[in-house]
């Protein structure tokens, strides 16, 4: 390994307020593939992930579900990382805002942000939008003060809070936008940002009193720092960086891979405070499009929100991520369907790689009894092997440097339709025919599994565990890293007389209909269970109803009723009225005495003239009710949780 040429490549830390869904995973996916191509090149990469523990969404979300912030952000980040071991990511950290390392690298930006005289302490007014965890002025608000860029509704604050003069550093972060031109990629996102930063930054809000989950300032511990501001600084804290352990080499990071829904975040607030911190910028932050699901937005509401943990059961962890990079330049948004999933699969992975590998594979056993025959005779049209691997290599190299990943696969993919015609034109069942061509068919088919072994390199970053199949089939080794990019066109590496691994199809063909049937059927499932989901409700709304046990003191009927008792029950105040539809199964002397289960906070109600406060809890099969009795030892009064 080159050990002078570090990469260091971050995914966003995911909020930990739910649970992953595709778009994570697509973020993560990217991040992975070109960690692995680089690392196979001899780079000496840091990849980094994580998770976005602070803020007021967390707090609430939390309190929603009755667990402690922290308890919900374990359980989140649990399945992130059990989504990413799922995915085979390739991650070598793990970055979670709660840790003590980040926290201590947060504080000692803001402490060189604040020697640098960039903090002052103010007065904030503005709207805040909590679930994008973002400010805006009145005047950006959409009409109904709903939130620019998610459309629900914010809140007004008017609260001291510390403040970043971001203003400072507007010419600053133009300037450097403007001499580097790979600062912002895709090129539209960078117009975007220019046009808004001309538009005059503001000083950035970055403390909050009005909640306490997250990290306090240091001079004044009511102030929670601003999760933004947090956030960002896992890129730095999570190599150690004020520390200067032995991972700050990595930094600059080579790139920050993001959705298009943060980039401002990334490319304004980031720079500002780097720049304010006396730290030098990342190279390149890069902005990817947004998924959609059959043409709508994912949400968990609408329940199409597809879950990754699912997918990768149903297709394959190769074929998703294979999908993924290869159907939408990354860059622009796109939409998922499973038609194109399965269309993806059965063409360019079984049909045009896959049978590849298998054809070729059966003419070695065919021919060969499965040992990797000798390159004994040369034919012009070898050329166009080593060519179309070469062009591809080099072509591949480019568009991943520049996360262009479905560019680099179609080249890929160049390369292994030239190697299915070079067979189609080479005839190996008709050079076998012929006794004194043996020497040929020996050449035409160690070239071609000499270029299964070279394509095998170039989808390793894309498909891991498919690329090592491949090879265990072709009867290379499993050793993916080369010295450079290079070396990955070098042809002639393939070890004759290795016997061949077991074959077996890499990608068998779906069935289309019998998949779409498959996935619809469990797809409807999954909407029965989100709406069950739905119907749920969370611990606060439970912990409203009061339930006591009760002592029932006096019964009588209710004279003009079959159906009411009329029962003074002592739920530890002495006795109440209650009047229950019970009289058809109990008979005044049956109740007397016993403890059962009450209700005792039901607004009061009048029945036939009299009030009942209260509801006694019973079963009832249709016919007859039961009603809920306790231990007699219970007192009344005692409350039922
Ligand atoms: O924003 N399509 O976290 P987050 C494509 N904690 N990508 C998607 C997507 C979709 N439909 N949905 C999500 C945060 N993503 C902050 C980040 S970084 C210092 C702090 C991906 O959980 C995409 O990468 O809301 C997007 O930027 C990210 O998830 C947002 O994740
Ligand atoms: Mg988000």
């Amino acid at each position: 390994m080159n050990k002078d040429k570090t990469f260091y490549v971050t995914t966003p830390i995911y909020y930990v307020n739910d649970k992953p869904h595709i778009g994570h995973a697509y973020t993560t996916v990217a991040a992975d593939v070109i960690s692995r191509y680089k690392r196979m090149c001899g780079y000496d990469v840091f990849f980094l992930t994580g998770t976005d523990e602070h803020g007021q969404k967390m707090e609430q979300s939390a309190q929603k579900q009755g667990l402690k912030p922290i308890e919900l952000a374990d359980k989140n980040n649990e399945r992130f990382r059990a989504l990413w071991k799922e995915l085979n990511i390739s991650n070598d950290d793990f970055i979670r805002t709660t840790q003590k390392r980040h926290k201590d690298a947060v504080l000692e930006i803001i402490k060189k942000m604040k020697a640098n005289g960039d903090i002052y302490l103010g007065e904030y007014e503005g709207w805040y939008c909590t679930p994008c965890e973002a400010y805006w002025t009145e005047t950006q608000l959409l009409e109904g003060n709903l939130c620019p860029d998610c459309g629900r509704e914010t809140a007004k604050l008017k609260e001291s809070s510390y403040f970043f003069k971001m203003s400072k550093y507007q010419d600053a972060i133009l300037d450097h936008i403007n001499k580097n031109p790979d600062f912002i990629r895709p090129e539209s996102r960078r117009n975007e940002i220019i046009s808004f930063i001309k538009e005059g930054l503001r000083d950035l809000s970055i403390s909050r009193i009005n909640f306490s989950w997250g990290i306090p300032m240091e001079e004044n511990e009511k102030h929670v720092i601003y999760v933004w501001v947090d956030a960002l600084t896992n890129y730095l804290s999570a190599l150690g960086y004020f520390n200067n352990e032995e991972n700050k080499k990595y930094w600059p990071a080579d790139f920050h891979i993001v959705g298009k829904d943060i980039l401002r975040f990334h490319t304004v607030y980031w720079p500002a405070m780097l720049l304010s911190a006396g730290i030098s910028l990342p190279k390149s932050v890069f902005a990817h499009g947004w998924w959609t699901v059959d043409g709508q937005k994912m949400s968990k509401s609408m329940g199409n929100a597809i879950d990754p943990f699912w997918l990768v059961e149903m297709f394959g962890r190769d074929a998703f991520r294979y999908f993924l990079m290869r159907e939408v330049p990354f860059g622009l948004d796109g939409d998922f369907s499973f038609k194109a999933l399965i269309h993806r699969i059965n063409g360019d992975l079984a049909n045009d790689l896959g049978n590849l590998v298998s054809r070729t594979i059966g003419m070695v056993n065919k021919y060969f009894e499965g040992v990797v025959p000798k390159y004994l005779e040369k034919d012009s049209i070898d050329e166009n092997v080593y060519n179309a691997i070469a062009k591809s290599a080099k072509e591949a190299d480019e568009q991943l440097n520049k996360l262009a990943y479905n560019k680099a696969l179609l080249s890929i993919w160049e390369s292994i339709s030239v190697m299915n015609r070079y067979i189609d034109e080479a005839k190996p069942w008709a050079l076998a025919k012929d006794e004194n061509k043996k020497a040929r068919l020996s050449s035409v088919l160690y070239t071609v599994l000499d270029g299964i072994r070279a394509i095998s390199y170039l989808v390793y970053p894309f498909m891991p565990e498919t690329a090592l199949e491949i090879r265990k089939q072709i009867g290379a080794d499993n050793n993916f890293n080369v010295e450079s990019e290079k070396d990955l066109s070098k042809m002639g590496l393939l070890k004759s007389g290795v016997k061949l691994g077991q074959a077996s199809s890499v990608f068998p063909r779906l069935d289309e209909k019998e998949m779409l049937e498959k996935i619809y059927g469990t797809k409807e499932e999954k909407k029965e269970e989100a709406k069950v989901e739905d119907n749920l409700i969370d611990f606060a709304a439970f912990e409203k109803v009061e339930i006591k046990a009760g002592k029932i003191l006096e019964v009588e009927n209710v004279k003009k009723s079959e159906k009411l008792l009329k029962l003074l029950v002592d739920v530890g105040d002495g006795g109440r009225t209650i009047v229950s539809g019970i009289a058809k199964s109990y008979a005044p002397e049956d109740l007397k005495g016993k403890t059962i289960a009450v209700v005792t906070n039901l607004k009061p109600a009048k029945l036939i003239g009299i009030e009942s406060r209260g509801m006694i809890l019973a079963a009832s099969n249709g016919e007859k009710h039961f009603v809920l009795e306790l231990p007699e030892s219970i007192p009344a009064g005692t409350k039922i949780k």
